[in-house]
């Protein structure tokens, strides 16, 4: 009999954390304020203080986090704003329902946004750079910030997969002028369903996003321009402070499967980088192989689940294929080899073993490109 290993564990197996989870819910009940309840305000404190911003501004997703912060910067049609070519769709659409247009940087064999490529892809018309902080990692910041500044623009993170990844001793979304963040049940710091966040330190934008977060309202009452409802539930509020004290030791565990998992592999596939100074959270361990389907449809077979994220290129998706601009041949090379194995933080030792071992038993298939 194969062992199963998924690719996500969404349960909450750990008695004390449910027992948290479910005070926190009952409390909420109690008092009764269910929307923009205590505990959101309690939140946006506490992550503000985490990520060392002056602000943070709760909202209902990490698609939320990045189509208000986009319109709180005032884009719009006929502005450019650079992003990377490999990211989850939401990226690119929060960019393109603002209606300013989404332009498409190439990637490294990290999965990050090259600067070179954007260097190369910006214009007059470029009025924001969007880097998306893939799989965990956080992007090479020093040249994209370089970037930013002398072209005048400014840089917005996506640090929806590496909540409290590290770079030179700086935390994901503390570079930015904008830090958005999604929690949903998938990440690494996850809320029990829906949620997001943007931090910051300017207090126009905080003003702005506080209003833009709920239809434009500012005083309950009065809207100074249309927007949307995208404000964070206070259960989840409630939840997310639960499990604030938890990700150190969730991005413990995944780091330590990660590095097992770099060892049992050393030249079978190609395994992530972690260069010096970079403190990855893992939200993917991304493989690459030479023969990534056979490989995935073999582990399949033997009862290991694995996901390619993302398998269409942001630019190829039918919403965008007709129109776009930007560079992505590293990034369609790329995507053909990526595969992500399991590495959530409920896995243990011996799956990423077993994992390991049938990726073995598959044979070598590491990519030729780049040397
Ligand atoms: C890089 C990236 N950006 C944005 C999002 C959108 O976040 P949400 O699902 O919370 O709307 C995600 C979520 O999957 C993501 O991975």
């Amino acid at each position: 009999m194969n062992r199963r290993v998924s690719f996500l564990d969404l349960r909450v197996t750990d008695e004390q954390e449910r027992r948290e989870l479910l005070a926190a819910a009952e409390a909420v009940l109690c008092h009764g304020r269910i929307v923009m309840g205590p505990e959101m305000q309690e939140f946006e404190t506490r992550i503000a203080a985490h990520l060392g911003r002056r602000f943070a501004v709760a909202v209902n997703s990490g698609t939320d986090a990045l189509f208000f912060g986009i319109r709180a910067l005032g884009l719009g049609p006929g502005d450019e704003v650079i992003t990377t070519s490999l990211s989850w769709i939401a990226t690119a659409n929060a960019i393109a329902l603002n209606g300013a247009t989404p332009v498409f940087a190439d990637i490294r064999e990290d999965l990050n946004m090259d600067p070179e490529s954007v260097r190369r892809l910006l214009t007059p018309r470029t009025k924001a750079i969007l880097p998306v902080h893939y799989t965990g990692k956080v992007c090479e910041m020093e040249a994209l910030l370089k970037l930013a500044a002398s072209h005048g623009v400014p840089l917005v993170e996506d640090g929806s997969q590496s909540f409290d990844a590290r770079h030179h001793g700086r935390v994901s979304g503390a570079f930015g002028t904008l830090g958005c963040i999604s929690l949903n049940p998938m990440k690494v710091y996850a809320a029990c369903g829906e949620a997001g966040v943007i931090v910051l330190d300017d207090e126009k934008l905080h003003e702005r996003l506080i209003a833009l977060r709920y239809n434009g309202t500012v005083n309950r009452e009065t809207c100074i321009e249309p927007s949307l409802n995208g404000r964070l539930d206070t259960m989840q509020a409630a939840f997310l402070l639960c499990r604030l004290p938890r990700v150190a030791e969730i991005i413990r565990r995944r780091r330590e499967h990660a590095a097992l998992y770099s060892k049992l592999l050393a030249g079978l596939v190609g395994t992530p980088l972690e260069r010096e100074g970079e403190s990855d959270v893992y939200y993917t361990y991304t493989i690459r192989s030479s023969r990534r389907d056979e490989l995935k449809a073999f582990l399949e077979a033997r009862g290991v689940e694995t996901k390619i994220q993302h398998p269409l290129l942001m630019p190829e998706q039918p919403a965008y294929r007709e129109t776009v601009r930007g560079e992505f041949t590293n990034a369609r090379r790329l995507v053909k080899e990526i595969l992500c194995l399991p590495v959530h933080e409920k896995l243990t030792p011996s799956d990423i073993e077993y994992v390991a071992a049938c990726i073995a038993e598959h044979g070598p298939s590491v990519p030729s490109w780049p040397r």
